[in-house]
């Protein structure tokens, strides 16, 4: 799961799976497998099978998902993100850690994420702590970005004033004569989360919004599950 070639790439429009890439192995056979095959007691594998249902069935960015953080005193902030890897610890993002969003995880671990994927009518919500992903990790995905998104990465002071929009071209073109044709190295201030989930909820439309509501709490290495009124 997750690793080298999963959500690195944008997303496959051949029906693979965003997080594993074409021709990698996935859970349960692929997609529109039923989730009773899948291990009940597994929230993380069973959204990795949605997601491979939603690789296939949505336009576009089928790993958008709104992230939610907050500032220590219990503020509220969500934005979209793309979700770049997942694997049975957590769930997997990039960004500018000097952002709004890095400010506040530094000053608050506690995230939440909700996917929708308007397709499948299908919701995810996870919740809990994250954690940096090892300079290893950030290095790998970084390098595999387009050159000119490396680029972007050092010209952009991600959430701060923006002046003008040539102030904003005026700095890529820095960036751009200044690393030439060489090497881009991850610039310090970016870099990657994961969050580590206590609570999954996997929601299905039923008709009349009589909902199915899963909510699986982590629990020990296991997970419980229980149902919620929709
Ligand atoms: C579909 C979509 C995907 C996005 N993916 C990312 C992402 O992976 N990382 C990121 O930093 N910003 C991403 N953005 C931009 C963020 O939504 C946001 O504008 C930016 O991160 C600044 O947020 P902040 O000021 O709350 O930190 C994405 C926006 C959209 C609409």
């Amino acid at each position: 799961m997750g690793g080298t070639g999963g959500w690195l790439r944008r997303p496959e429009r051949d029906g693979t799976c965003p997080c594993h890439g074409q021709g990698a192995s996935h859970l349960s056979g692929g997609p529109r497998t039923g989730v009773a095959q899948l291990d009940a007691h597994d929230p993380i594998a069973e959204f990795e099978a949605w997601m491979a249902e939603a690789a296939q069935s949505e336009p576009n960015d089928p790993n958008a998902v709104c992230l939610a953080t907050a500032t220590p005193e219990g503020r509220p902030s969500a934005r979209m993100v793309l979700l770049k890897d997942v694997d049975p610890r957590g769930f997997v993002f990039y960004t500018n850690l000097e952002s709004r969003k890095g400010q506040e995880l530094a000053g608050n671990p506690f995230a939440a994420l909700c996917f929708h994927w308007k397709t499948l009518a299908r919701s995810v919500r996870v919740e809990g702590r994250v954690e940096a992903v090892s300079a290893a990790e950030a290095d790998a995905y970084y390098a595999s970005r387009a050159r000119g998104s490396r680029i972007g990465a050092w010209a952009s002071r991600q959430s701060r004033p923006l002046e003008s929009r040539f102030a904003l071209e005026k700095a890529v073109a820095e960036q751009t004569l200044r690393f030439g044709l060489g090497e881009i190295p991850r610039p310090p201030h970016w870099s990657g989360f994961r969050l580590l989930p206590d609570r999954m909820e996997l929601w299905r439309d039923m008709p009349f919004r009589l909902h199915e509501r899963r909510v699986f709490h982590r629990d020990g290495a296991g997970w419980r599950i229980e149902m919620l009124y929709p």
